[in-house]
């Protein structure tokens, strides 16, 4: 009789072993479900628009293209454009600015401030430019 009873403990000892060490494996294995970002990645067109705007446009329009450039005198009219609080790159479309990049801003009729780039970059780095203009604008536009 008691030779029964241990082996019925040492039985439902095994079992309750078991259910527990598979309970566990399943909830390992189950992973968590990654949380989506919904943030927008700059794409690989977009970086290198974002290096050619910081080493050639930067001086005058600013990193952030808020217009603040380092260099570009403050005493000086018109100054360089806000590209990301203001309006300017809705109103504007991607032929106008892509004529004012590679012709400088005296292609439109304005100053000569904004100089030429035909000479110094690509039909396509200017695309990137523009793509990276556009996407430090709808950055901004969505934390707001
Ligand atoms: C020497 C300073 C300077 C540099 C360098 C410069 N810009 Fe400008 N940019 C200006 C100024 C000033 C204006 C405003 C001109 C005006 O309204 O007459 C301007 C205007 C513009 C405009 C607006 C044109 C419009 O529709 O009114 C664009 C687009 C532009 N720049 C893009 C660029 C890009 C891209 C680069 C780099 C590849 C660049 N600029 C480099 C000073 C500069």
């Amino acid at each position: 009789m008691r030779n029964i009873l241990r082996k019925y403990t040492s039985l439902s000892f095994t079992f309750s072993l078991v259910f527990f060490l598979a309970i566990g494996i399943i909830h390992c294995t189950k992973q968590p479900k990654r949380a989506e970002s919904n943030k927008k990645t700059l794409s690989f067109n977009g970086r290198e628009g974002k290096r050619l705007f910081i080493h050639y446009c930067a001086p005058c329009h600013g990193e952030d293209a808020e217009g603040s450039g380092r260099y570009f005198p403050s005493y000086i009219e018109p100054q360089p454009p806000d590209f990301i609080n203001s309006e300017y790159l809705k109103e504007t479309n991607e032929n106008v600015m892509f004529r004012a990049i590679k012709f400088g801003s005296k292609a439109l009729g304005k100053s000569n401030y904004s100089p030429s780039y035909d000479e110094t970059l690509r039909d396509e780095e200017i695309r990137y430019i523009i793509e990276y203009l556009k996407f430090l604008k709808m950055s901004k536009d969505e934390e707001s």
